[in-house]
């Protein structure tokens, strides 16, 4: 397959990290064996240790790739390996990785496209930014930047003045990576192509929205990460917050980058900023004995929340959040519950609820009642689940960052997040940041702490299997 991208130079700043090895050296390889990298390309790897000659980098790469794609082809893998390259770098010193920019964009002529990718923690995000202005690396370059960014409102608003310096809006790609997954994007589709959902989607029907991320795994090996950053800022702010953003807004007027984006933003600025009170923080038991993990660490590892969008279609329904490492099971799920019929003829019924299971086989589910076919009027559930993937099997859906990628590559913006997203986001989120809760302890593989699976009341969390 051949496709219309021009030559690109990626620079991936974070190389040799775990992002790096998890999700983009995967997502660039799967990209090439489908036949949707440009013909012409080069990947130079950068960061601040050397790891040893470019041939001992492509090896430990290619071990890397064999670990993470189920049996992948050689022929590929040779071909993404021989255009690989590292190039050390530092905040304080990036003449040579200029110099190693510069000699590629050459080789691949006029046309090339650089798209810089700053896999790195918030600290230092900024003063390699200031490294890019004063080598003019990023000059006419698309900038992808790594969540969080910053950590509040503060560090935020400086690490945005310091990209402005540098590079303009348009070529800022914000990644956060739930936007990639094939459903989220979904829920635009389910909601405005059916006629049957889009007019019940607002407060006169909906009593809440759940948005539902438990995990089972722990910090794995990422302490010193997660002690600077905490499960609010890992996945709150971030990517719950954006699926929030897709649930809640309204109609864009198109699907390109301007509509999509405007009509999130909207959301996010009609948020209520959260109340601490209604934030409940955990931290699972064992934690502190992670490598990297303070041993008196204040950091959560949990949170569930209640958030208020205040538009007419939202205003009073509650949306609950939830996510946390250890848990009991490992879901991206989102649930609208419905308001029940006035009660009466059929005695106390469960609420119909719409589920969308966010996964790399996204599911779409309606639990309704029914009467159960005998002589009585008895009711009984009626449930409906369908996997959507088995209802096409001629594509197999991307994973996000490999969508995301390809998405840079073909400057297509309306899946990253835009500055003023990002800035009203940590607005809302500010309360919690200067009241955070005390993290109460829970056990490993539970739900979390007894308060938080208390916050919705009456309604109580629900997952569709029962759980
Ligand atoms: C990452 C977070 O951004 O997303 C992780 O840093 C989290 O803590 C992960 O586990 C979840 O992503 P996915 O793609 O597995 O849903």
């Amino acid at each position: 397959m051949t496709n219309q991208l021009d030559p690109h130079v990626f620079v991936l700043f974070g190389a040799t990290g775990d992002l790096a090895k998890r999700k983009l050296f995967p997502g660039l390889y799967k990209l090439a064996a489908a036949g949707r990298m440009p013909d012409e390309y080069a990947i130079i790897g950068s960061g601040r240790h050397s790891p040893g000659t470019d041939d001992e980098f492509r090896d430990h790469i290619g071990e890397v790739l064999r670990d993470a794609v189920d049996d992948a082809d050689d022929a590929v893998l040779r071909d993404l390996l021989s255009r690989l390259t590292f190039q050390t770098s530092d905040a304080d010193d990036g003449t040579d990785l200029a110099g190693a920019v510069k000699q590629a964009r050459e080789k691949l002529g006029s046309e090339t496209k650089t798209l810089i990718y700053l896999s790195l923690p918030p600290k230092a995000m900024q003063s390699m930014i200031g490294m890019l202005g004063r080598e003019h690396l990023a000059d006419d370059a698309r900038v992808v930047v790594e969540k969080p960014f910053g950590t509040d409102l503060e560090s935020s608003r400086e690490l945005d003045a310091a990209l402005k310096d540098v590079v303009d809006e348009s070529q800022v790609y914000r990644i956060d990576h739930f936007l990639g997954k094939e459903a989220v994007q979904n829920i635009l589709a389910i909601r405005f192509a059916n006629g049957l959902i889009e007019p019940a989607w607002n407060r006169s029907h909906l009593e809440s929205v759940q948005i539902d991320v438990p995990e089972e795994l722990t910090i794995e090996g990422r302490g010193s990460f997660y002690e600077s950053t905490g499960c609010f800022r890992d996945m709150i702010s971030t990517h719950l917050c954006q699926v929030l953003g897709f649930v809640a807004m309204e109609a864009p007027v198109h699907l390109d980058e301007a509509s999509v984006r405007n009509e999130k933003s909207k959301v996010f600025a009609a948020m209520r900023p959260l109340d601490p009170e209604r934030v409940v923080f955990g931290q699972y038991e064992g934690y502190r004995d992670e490598e990297g993990v303070d041993d008196d660490s204040k950091v959560e590892t949990y949170v569930a929340l209640e958030a208020f969008v205040d538009t007419e279609r939202w205003q009073g329904v509650p949306f609950y959040l939830r996510t946390g490492k250890a848990l009991a099971a490992t879901r991206r799920t989102v649930t609208l519950t419905f308001r029940t019929p006035p009660a009466g003829r059929f005695g106390e019924q469960a609420p119909n609820r719409l589920v969308l299971e966010l996964t790399d086989d996204p599911e779409f589910g309606v639990h309704l009642r029914t009467k159960r076919p005998g002589p009585d009027l008895e009711m009984m559930p009626l449930d409906f689940h369908v996997a959507i993937a088995d209802e096409d099997t001629e594509d197999t859906p991307l994973e996000a960052y490999e969508r995301l990628l390809l998405d840079v590559m073909r400057g297509d913006q309306t899946l990253f997040t835009r500055a003023d997203e990002v800035d009203r986001l940590w607005e809302v989120c500010q309360p919690v940041l200067d009241a955070p809760p005390n993290p109460l302890p829970y056990e490993r593989g539970s739900w979390g702490p007894t308060e938080a699976l208390e916050l919705p009341g009456g309604t109580g969390w629900w997952l569709p299997d029962g759980s």
